[in-house]
């Protein structure tokens, strides 16, 4: 990315108001809710396996990634997913998504990962212009709605 302004960092407990506001516009199969997220925030923090990527411009954040790294057999080993990644409605197009995805497949790349994988309903375009490619179709069943939960 051009713009030396722009850094990418790990999450903090103290960016989650500015990850809450990025996740809600990320938001649309569930309705966002600030008490759930606050209740996963501090624990996804805690997990070894999870990686928060925020990337920001002094205290702004423009963008954040939220993966994991986890155990497989058919991989001969760990592998990486990338679960949510959102850039700012106006700070798009700059390279800030591009940055993100290379600072996680960095650390997927630490954790002995050996592929990053995601699912994709809006932004194929990106995934293959950052050399992403076709793999499988992504299914999903429902199991509780959020009132539920
Ligand atoms: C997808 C998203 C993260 C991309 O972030 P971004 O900062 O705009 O992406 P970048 O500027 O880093 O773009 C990187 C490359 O992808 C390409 N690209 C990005 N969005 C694209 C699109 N919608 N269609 C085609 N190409 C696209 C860019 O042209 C660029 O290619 P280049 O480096 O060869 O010029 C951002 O658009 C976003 O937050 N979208 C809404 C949330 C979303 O859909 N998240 C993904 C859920 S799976």
């Amino acid at each position: 990315m051009d713009d030396p302004s722009v850094s990418v960092r790990h999450g903090t407990s103290n960016d989650a108001a500015a990850v809450a506001d990025l996740a809600a516009q990320l938001a649309q199969s569930f309705p966002f809710s600030r008490t759930r997220f606050d209740a996963s925030y501090a624990s996804l923090l805690d997990m070894e396996h999870a990686c928060l990527l925020l990337a920001v411009d002094g205290d702004t954040a423009l963008g954040y990634l939220l993966g994991f790294e986890h155990a497989t057999f058919y991989a001969n080993g760990p592998v990486a997913v990338v679960a949510e990644i959102l850039v700012h409605a106006e700070c798009r197009g700059r390279g800030i998504g591009r940055t993100l995805m290379e600072a996680f497949e960095r650390w997927a790349a630490s954790q002995r990962c050996g592929l990053v994988a995601l699912a994709t309903r809006r932004a194929a375009p990106f995934y293959v212009a950052l050399g992403y490619e076709e793999s499988a179709i992504h299914l999903r069943k429902v199991l509780r709605e959020p009132a539920e939960r």
